[in-house]
């Protein structure tokens, strides 16, 4: 579509996300692994925190997560499948990573990866400008998609040379 006849649409990488308030659960890539000695079943749970994770690796790649009660690692385990990073000597580190993430700044904009109006303008004032670019950063944009425009819009405003949108985004940064 952009004119690169060499380029080929090689699917999307399937994803949910459940949006109930106070619930976390969201599933990547595949969720069950074969019968197939080349796929690992790992899974890692706390009862008491409400918490499961389950990663499906194939040939020391991930392919597939599930996660219930902590979705914090879903940008992340979403790069290492899409671009098929190998995990060698880091596996330990990814699979376990425990990552938090910031916590949300003023309205909630993303609820897929919980990030919000504050967060994006921090972000726009470290100097991020690009709409992709934001979005990879501070994870907005990246699950379901639908909150983009108003990612792109909150991006545009913070970038108008108006002194009002500088007025607005010290207001949200605080
Ligand atoms: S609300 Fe789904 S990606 Fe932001």
């Amino acid at each position: 579509m952009n004119g690169d006849v060499s380029g080929s649409y090689n699917g999307s990488l399937l994803m949910n996300i459940l949006k109930i308030h106070g619930t976390d659960l969201c599933s990547l890539g595949d969720v069950e692994s074969p019968d197939d000695p080349a796929y690992e079943e790992v899974v890692f749970i706390d009862k008491a925190k409400r918490y499961y994770k389950k990663c499906i690796i194939y040939n020391d790649r991930l392919v597939g997560a599930i996660l219930i009660g902590d979705k914090n690692e879903f940008l992340e385990y979403r790069n290492l499948i899409e671009n098929k990073i190998e995990l060698s000597e880091k596996r330990l580190q990814l699979l376990r990573s425990g990552k938090t993430t910031e916590p949300v700044i003023g309205k909630l904009v993303c609820s897929c990866n919980n990030v919000g109006e504050g967060n994006l303008v921090h972000k726009i004032k470290e100097g991020c400008r690009d709409h992709l670019q934001l979005c990879q950063l501070s994870g907005a944009g990246m699950g379901c998609g639908s909150c983009r425009p108003e990612v792109k819009a909150i991006l545009e405003r913070a970038l108008e040379p108006a002194s009002t949108s500088h007025a607005e985004a010290e207001k949200l940064s605080t």
